[in-house]
């Protein structure tokens, strides 16, 4: 396989195709790099998340509501809101949606969230005695593992309305307090975290997490929704289908939640099978049947989410080429194929070679643009 080292490709290695203008500004929005400290962007990881700068720069280029069918942690729908326009989004993962949520969430819930924090965080100071879900005294420091425990076990002392924030916070610090390396990588690397600080790092997250919500422009709240992008079409009529789906064969999103679902007692149980091009099925399967089954539920999806589209409405994919073992898979063929059987025509395309860090080598990222009759 090809290797290079990291860094933005190169103004040769970008490739466009169709009209020139919209192939233009794929391209610039596939170069787009770094992380942009605006809005609730720096509010919580999670992992292949689209970057900011290519989202509000195809919003803003296609008029009408935006819907993000896999929303991950909800960038687009962000900067849609910052962008003043109607949003949805769908996911399969609870925690795509915790997290959707908090970073749109509105601003008259900043004040309680912000005390309701403070006053966990004291408690959580305590030497209370508290239960530690099985299995996750590996990953924490005793003393770690006890102040999240009260952490979790005081959120449901406060208000409803509040609680989802609360569990947002509460799910930012997970990853960051355990001896996980990071959400992409499972590998354990003990650190030492002092006493109290867990407890001061979640008061300190409320605060960050607050004011990114009460600088924001007032714009519409998007609508987020637990949904099989495959099955589950939004709203009709939508000017814009903006969305990253994963990869083939590249993460598995449910498990690699693992730390935060133990935490919260969530069950990804039926979600895990509908989950798009996991890594796992690829194992289980073999590539050439686990690519199939990509191909059918990438064929699947982009006809849901398609029929949505207003008459001149655009969906816009960003996909990378996969990666199982050594090998490369094309997603660009089966994408552009899928929309075109979806009655959509292909407007323009943009692709570039892009460093893959974890593997020390270059996968394929594209951005393609279809359009539906009829504007
Ligand atoms: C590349 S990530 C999206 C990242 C997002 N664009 C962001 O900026 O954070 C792909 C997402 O697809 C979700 N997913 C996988 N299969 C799905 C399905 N069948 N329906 C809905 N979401 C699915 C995963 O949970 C994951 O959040």
């Amino acid at each position: 396989m090809k290797r290079r080292k990291a860094g933005p490709p190169s103004a040769s290695s970008i490739r466009k195709a169709g009209d020139e203008a919209l192939s233009t500004l794929l391209a610039e929005a596939l170069v787009m790099e770094g992380s942009i400290d605006r809005a609730t962007h720096m509010f919580h990881a999670y992992p292949a998340r689209m970057h900011p700068d290519a989202a509000a720069l195809v919003i803003d280029a296609c008029p009408g509501p935006v819907h993000d069918p896999f929303c991950g942690g909800g960038t687009v729908l962000v900067e849609s809101r910052l962008a003043g326009r109607e949003s949805s989004g769908t996911d399969l993962s609870p925690i795509a949606l915790l997290v959707s949520h908090a970073r749109t969430a509105d601003k008259s819930l900043t004040t309680p969230m912000r005390s309701a924090a403070r006053k966990i965080a004291a408690k959580a100071q305590l030497r209370i005695d508290v239960e530690v879900p099985e299995g996750l005294d590996r990953w924490y420091q005793p003393h770690v593992a006890q102040e999240l425990g009260r952490i979790r076990d005081e959120i449901p002392e406060y208000d409803e309305a509040v609680q989802p924030l609360l569990k947002a916070l509460f799910s930012s610090i997970i990853v960051k307090a355990s001896f996980r390396k990071s959400d992409t990588i499972n590998r354990r690397e003990t650190h030492h975290r002092a006493p109290g600080t867990t407890a001061i790092l979640f008061h300190k997250k409320a605060r960050e997490l607050g004011r990114a919500l009460d600088a924001m422009a007032e714009g519409p709240q998007p609508l987020i929704q637990a949904g099989d992008a495959r099955f589950d079409p939004p709203q009709k009529d939508r000017g814009l289908v903006l969305t990253s789906p994963p990869y083939p064969g590249v993460y598995d999103y449910l498990p690699m939640q693992q730390l935060r679902t133990a935490w919260m007692s969530i069950d990804m149980g039926s979600g895990l099978p509908a989950e798009v091009g996991s890594r796992r099925s690829f194992r289980a399967l073999g590539r050439k049947d686990a690519l199939q089954q990509w191909r059918k539920d990438t064929h699947r999806w982009i006809g849901t989410q398609a029929d949505a589209l207003a008459p001149g409405g655009r969906m816009v994919i960003v996909v990378g080429d996969g990666l199982v073992g050594d090998r490369m898979v094309d997603a660009l063929s089966p994408t552009v194929e899928s929309m075109r059987a979806a009655g959509l025509n292909i407007v323009a395309r943009a692709s570039a070679d892009r460093p893959d860090h974890a593997r020390g080598a270059i996968r394929i990222e594209h951005m393609v643009m279809a359009e539906r009759n009829g504007a």
